[in-house]
């Protein structure tokens, strides 16, 4: 059975349509990659599942439940929690405080504790007692990773945690990803980095203007098939 998945979603903004339509799915365990540019509409799905966006409730399904007009609190509570794009930490509060914010959604007892989100981001622990505007941008996103670890989710939702962060920074929070997922927590990771969103993914969808135009295996897609679905062209990539 599908963990999650979305039938038929539509979402707007005021008049603006951003999602036509997207069927989604997502078995548990499983890491999903989400790729597109700027606009497909990568976020708005995640704001969807996660109830931020409001939806008729069968446009989102959560093991057979259907969610899409739940609270975002309701749907935490569920085992469904997001690194949102821009990571979102409280500035003030240190490193602790806003890792602990993140267990008051905790349910019942799991893997994630302040010690195990320590263990897998070793520089948290010596940084614990800083702000978060003190820390570094990798450091900041290894926070925000951490804070929706500790409700220990059956399914996270990664947006863009590479995005403005150095090349070698992006190497060491995706060294984490396949430690979380060991932990049997599925994962949507959204991307625009396609390489490093099909080197963890057993599956991938493409975004373009609001409808899927791309669902495969992440090892059988070609780069052919992603340039068509990325960039909506025929050309033809160099191999
Ligand atoms: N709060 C908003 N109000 C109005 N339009 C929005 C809002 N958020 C996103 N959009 C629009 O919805 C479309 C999809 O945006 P988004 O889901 O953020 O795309 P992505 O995450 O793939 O970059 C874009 O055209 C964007 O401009
Ligand atoms: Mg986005």
């Amino acid at each position: 059975m599908n963990l999650l998945e979305t039938r038929a979603l539509t979402a707007s903004y005021g008049q603006f349509r951003a999602l036509f339509g997207v069927d989604f799915r997502i078995e548990p365990g499983e890491v999903v990659a989400i790729i597109g540019s700027n606009g497909a509409g990568k976020t708005t799905l995640l704001r969807s599942i996660t109830g931020i966006l409001r939806q008729t409730p069968d446009m989102v399904i959560h093991r057979g439940e259907a969610i899409g007009a739940m609270a975002p609190d309701r749907i935490m509570q569920r085992g469904i929690s997001m690194v949102p794009e821009g990571r979102m930490l409280f500035p003030s509060l240190s490193v602790d405080e806003n890792l602990r914010i993140g267990a008051q959604a905790r349910r019942g007892a799991g893997r994630w504790v302040l010690e195990t989100v320590f263990d897998l981001f070793p520089i948290l622990l010596e940084r614990r007692n800083s702000p978060a505007t003190a820390l570094s941008g990798g450091q900041q996103q290894m926070v925000a990773i951490g804070r929706a670890l500790m409700s220990n989710p059956e399914l996270l939702l990664c947006d863009e945690i590479s995005l403005g962060l150095a090349p070698v920074v992006i190497r060491d929070i995706y060294a984490a990803l396949p430690l979380i997922r060991e932990s049997g927590a599925a994962m949507v990771v959204v991307e625009q980095d396609i390489a490093r969103a099909l080197s963890i993914a057993d599956r991938v969808y493409c975004l373009m203007e609001g409808r899927v135009t791309l669902e495969g295996r992440a090892t059988d897609v070609t780069r052919e098939a992603i340039h068509a679905a990325y960039f909506g062209t025929q050309e033809k990539v160099q191999p």
